[in-house]
């Protein structure tokens, strides 16, 4: 606020009205300041006490007029703690603000923040929540470790990751084979059909990201074809679940639909150049090379689907950046496959509808593995 000076204000008064406003001062009754009286005795406070305030429903806070506000947030969600500036409880979480709040148009949400500023806790804290709520979390992969003792504390399943510690094999199509074959029974072929195809994409794009982060670069389209043609091969004709040896193996085989798709013409010593690369970088994943032979063993510990679920994957060290990467995306790989087989099963009603709750944090270190990556 601006005050002007006394000379000043004194100047912008004729004679008469000086006097006026002189005299209207003296009539008017002196208020105390905002902390009262200043001085010993006289009732001065300097510590102003904030009121209390207390949370109730329109209907039953509408006659205390005018000492009721309202809040700008609903009180749906998982509480998370009070407005900075209302110092209302504040409810949040994507589920409850798609679902019920409709408050956002998708069930998602994006934590951004400087290191160590709590992004993890918030999410605990709401997955914690949400799991009150009857949603499932599924923390597909955890590199602190942040979640796995609130998974255990919730009576999930913890599946631990690592060199020596566990396997999880990338061409394991998990239960999508099985939810086929009961929505075949059920009379649902085409959503069978959609399940198997889906698990086939995605054993794809796992093989496709592992020679990318091997490489530094993607596969080549020619490359890409190859193993879609193996893959589909290997569905056909292997018993059992697959492993990336086998599909080594069917590369190294060449058979005919194979060549077909790498354009050999018929030439034997044509069709192994082509395939040179590929059956090199393959012999890099399975025999143990930077990315160690997590993928390419049988997994040691499938996923459930009726549970709360964490990847522990702390034990891989911070150096092995390629290795992290490579984790981050076989959890995530395994917990969408999974997500989907039981959306699938739910929307035939087969199975009860689950909500899932997945957490990927760290979403970083899978970004920075190479160019191809995002
Ligand atoms: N609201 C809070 N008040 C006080 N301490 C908090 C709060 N939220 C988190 N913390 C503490 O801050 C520390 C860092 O939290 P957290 O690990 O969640 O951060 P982060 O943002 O995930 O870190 P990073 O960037 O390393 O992943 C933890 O010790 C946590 O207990
Ligand atoms: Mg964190």
């Amino acid at each position: 606020m601006s005050k002007r000076s006394p000379r000043k204000q004194r100047k912008k008064f004729s004679k008469g009205k000086r006097e006026q406003t002189k005299s209207k001062r003296e009539v008017r009754p002196q208020r105390p300041p905002m902390r009262g009286w200043l001085g010993r005795g006289r009732g001065s406070s300097s510590y102003v006490q904030a009121a209390d305030e207390w949370r109730g429903t329109t209907v039953q806070v509408c006659g205390l007029w005018p000492y009721a506000i309202g809040t700008g947030t609903p009180m749906v969600g998982v509480p998370l703690g009070r407005h900075i500036h209302t110092g209302a409880t504040l409810c949040c979480d994507p589920i409850s603000w798609f679902q019920r709040a409709k408050l956002i148009s998708n069930p998602s949400a994006f934590v951004l923040g400087k290191p160590g500023l709590g992004k993890s806790t918030i999410v605990r804290r709401m997955a914690t929540g949400l799991a009150g709520y009857g949603v499932m979390p599924l923390v597909l992969g955890d590199l602190k470790p942040d979640y796995v003792d609130l998974i255990e504390a919730l009576g999930g399943q913890v599946i631990t990751l690592g060199r020596g510690r566990g396997y999880l094999n990338i061409l394991d199509p998990g239960e999508a084979g099985e939810a086929a074959a009961r929505l075949r029974q059920a009379g649902y072929s085409r959503e069978a059909a959609q399940v198997l195809a889906d698990a086939h994409g995605r054993r794809h794009t796992m093989v496709s990201a592992l020679l990318t982060i091997l490489r530094s670069s993607p596969p080549t389209d020619r490359e890409e074809t190859i193993i879609d043609r193996a893959l589909k091969y290997l569905d056909a004709h292997h018993d059992g679940v697959p492993v990336l040896g086998d599909l080594l193996r069917v590369i190294q085989d060449g058979p005919a639909e194979v060549r077909a798709v790498a354009l050999d013409r018929g030439d034997d010593a044509r069709y192994q150049a082509i395939t040179e690369n590929l059956e090199a970088s393959l012999i890099g994943l399975v025999g143990g090379g930077r990315l160690g032979e997590t993928f390419a063993r049988p997994t040691t510990n499938p996923m459930r689907r009726d549970a709360p679920v964490v990847y522990d994957v702390s034990a891989i060290d911070d150096s092995e950046m390629d290795l992290q990467a490579a984790t981050l995306l076989a959890c995530w790989s395994a917990g969408f496959g999974t997500v989907n087989v039981a959306n699938a099963l739910a929307d035939a009603g087969l199975e009860p509808r689950r909500h899932y709750f997945v957490i990927l944090d760290e979403l970083w270190r899978a970004l920075r593995a190479g160019r191809g990556m995002v």
